[in-house]
């Protein structure tokens, strides 16, 4: 049977080996996939391991994408343009890394969510690995202006500075975004640490959509920040289904159904 793993560091709580195991079992697609704990510092050897015993594909999560990106043979464009990789594929004896979470987030914000972004006000909140996967797939979106804040405001520029030629992007610090939102996505890490972000509550334009890119409990503060503030709350689950039908897809070209998935998690 086709193997696929999902490599990380922690990787117990990954929800990854169950939408891959529901997407296999509603596709009739014969294949295995586990979780692949690994030392920091030890994923090429790792991965080679994998892909050498016969391995098809990888998922690759905290704290490896950017080994995943220097792992890959070739890259997809939107890998290169992400700087990181959350799938890896073995095609044709090389190996391929992709990267589908800014598709999955643009998928969730839009099939899933209904939003209309094109000329919307979006806040992206942070500059780190997890900003900078979706800032090209946010500007396709065509939005009025795309504000990069960062607590660091340094890093903030130097991203918006990476993503000009893409659409209208401009830094910020988080203290001083400016006019009000639309969407309001956060991508630090203050969610998976469980550290409060201080926000202005006149970041959210009336009607605005949050949007954690971190789900479940991790997601819960921002979010109640958000709610508060009179915005439409929205946790990272749908993302994380949507980015892995697009792996899915690139392992076993066919596209899963994703709804039925997110509502059993959700339910779950
Ligand atoms: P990731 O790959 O998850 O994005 P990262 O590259 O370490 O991780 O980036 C973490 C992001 O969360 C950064 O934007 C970081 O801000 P700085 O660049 O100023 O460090 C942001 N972040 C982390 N802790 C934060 C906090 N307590 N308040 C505000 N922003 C925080």
């Amino acid at each position: 049977m086709d193997r696929y793993v999902v490599i990380g560091n922690p990787v117990a709580h990954s929800l990854s080996p169950e939408i891959h195991a529901r997407f296999a079992a509603a596709t009739g697609e014969a294949m295995a996939y586990d979780r692949l704990l690994v030392e920091r510092g030890d994923f090429a050897r790792a991965a080679h391991a994998f892909f050498g015993g016969g391995g098809r594909g990888a998922n690759v999560t905290l704290p490896f994408k950017e080994d995943a990106f220097a792992f890959s043979q070739s890259r997809t464009a939107r890998a290169e343009q992400a700087g990181a990789v959350n799938t890896l594929a073995a095609k044709e004896g090389s190996i391929l890394g992709d990267n589908t979470d800014g598709a999955g987030l643009v998928r969730d914000l839009t099939a899933n969510l209904g939003l209309a972004l094109a000329g919307r006000r979006i806040l992206l909140l942070g500059a780190g690995g997890a900003a900078r996967g979706v800032v090209a797939p946010l500007l396709a979106l065509s939005p009025a202006v795309l504000v990069i804040a960062n607590r660091t405001e340094e890093r903030a520029r130097e991203l918006a500075r990476r993503f000009a030629d893409l659409g209208p992007v401009q830094p910020a610090g988080l203290d001083a975004p400016g006019e009000a939102f639309d969407l309001v996505l956060n991508a630090t890490s203050t969610s998976t640490r469980g550290e409060p972000l201080a926000l202005r509550p006149a970041v959210f334009a009336p009607g605005a959509t949050a949007y954690d890119m971190a789900y479940g409990k991790s997601a819960l503060a921002f979010l109640e920040t958000a709610r508060a503030a009179g915005a439409r709350p929205c946790d990272g689950l749908g993302m994380l289904v949507e980015q892995a039908a697009e792996s899915f897809l690139l392992w076993r070209g066919r596209k899963p159904e994703t709804a039925s998935v997110i509502a059993a998690l959700r339910a779950a």
